[in-house]
């Protein structure tokens, strides 16, 4: 049912595009996403975190990413995001996931590889791809010195032997992201060079957390219609497109579909106050965060690409 992170990842590298990963937790993000997909006749990876699983259950949410995948009839990953357990791990693969995130970033290197190699054996057995984690993605605030971004991004040697060494099917790094709404104090700026050095020592696809943009007109709807998100701030554009032609091949997206719902229920409630059938709150929200979802495809260049 579902297409593997390797093989979709492959498929975009070559071509010089990126898939993007989609985080769902319930069915009418999973709706949002899939259909979205389906009109641009895009791959796509639906993510799914440790705490959507504890929020929705994990057979309700397999079941939603298998019909989801279904109905839209493109290549779908279903992908765990930040597993950072063995057993988040394990799970995953026991319940049809067909690509698992181990996230080892915050253990020391030793260990990160250990781990990581460790579920590479069990997942590759499986036929599930793993997706690994090296540096941290910590938010990072206004000019950073070359020493601290030494100690926070990923280190290109590093990220070589770490591939090496755990064999995983794709890499993610950190070149100054963050995950949330509040990823830059003024400029947003991307250690770019470090990008192109990791991507000439290292053979396998690169991925992106953090890489949201919190457009401006979707935060001017959500706060026009009450909500308080001051400084929010998100990637620019440009800068998803020289990532993705420095090599990122999948690009993650939680924060910009979470907005993009909000303001959407926001401007409902506000408009009609008398409503309260969840259908005219949940429906609009869902075509918001579709057409969010179909503004990234297009961005990422997947578009026909399925
Ligand atoms: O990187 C984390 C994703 O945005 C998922 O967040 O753990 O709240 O589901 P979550
Ligand atoms: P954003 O918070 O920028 O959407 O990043 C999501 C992410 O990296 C999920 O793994
Ligand atoms: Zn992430």
């Amino acid at each position: 049912i579902f297409a593997t992170l390797k093989e979709v990842l492959e498929a975009a590298r070559a071509g010089k595009y990126a898939v993007g990963a989609f985080n769902i937790n319930d069915m009418e993000i999973a709706k949002a996403i899939g259909g979205a997909a389906k009109e641009e006749k895009s791959p796509v990876i639906l993510a799914v975190s440790p705490s959507a699983i504890k929020y929705a259950g994990i057979e309700y949410i397999y079941e939603i990413a298998r019909v989801t995948a279904d109905k839209s009839g493109v290549p779908t990953v279903l992908h765990l995001d930040h597993g950072t357990t063995f057993n988040d791990c394990v799970q995953c693969i026991r319940h049809g996931w067909s690509s698992v995130m181990f996230d080892g970033s915050k253990l020391p290197l030793e260990e990160n590889i250990k781990q990581t190699a460790d579920i590479v054996r069990i997942a590759h057995a499986a036929g599930v791809s793993v997706e690994a984690e090296l540096g941290k993605l910590a938010g990072v605030e206004g000019h950073v010195s070359v020493a601290e971004k030494d100690a926070i991004f990923t280190n290109p040697d590093e990220a070589k032997m770490f591939v090496e060494r755990t064999g995983v099917d794709a890499l993610a790094v950190a070149i100054g992201t963050s995950h949330g709404a509040y990823k830059f104090k003024g400029e947003a700026t991307l250690d770019f060079p470090r990008l192109e050095k990791i991507e000439k020592l290292v053979n396998i696809p690169i991925v992106l957390h953090g890489a949201s943009g919190v457009p401006k007109d979707v935060l001017d709807k959500a706060a026009k219609y009450g909500a308080k998100l001051p400084g929010a701030a998100g990637v620019p554009n440009d800068a998803i497109k020289q990532a993705i032609s420095l090599g990122v091949a999948k690009i993650n997206i939680d924060t910009d579909i979470r907005l993009a719902l909000t303001a959407a229920i926001r401007q409902v409630l506000a408009e009609h106050p008398e409503e309260f059938d969840p259908r005219k709150i949940f429906g609009p929200a869902e075509d918001a965060m579709k057409a969010v979802a179909k503004g990234k495809m297009q961005l990422f260049g997947s578009s026909g690409k399925a």
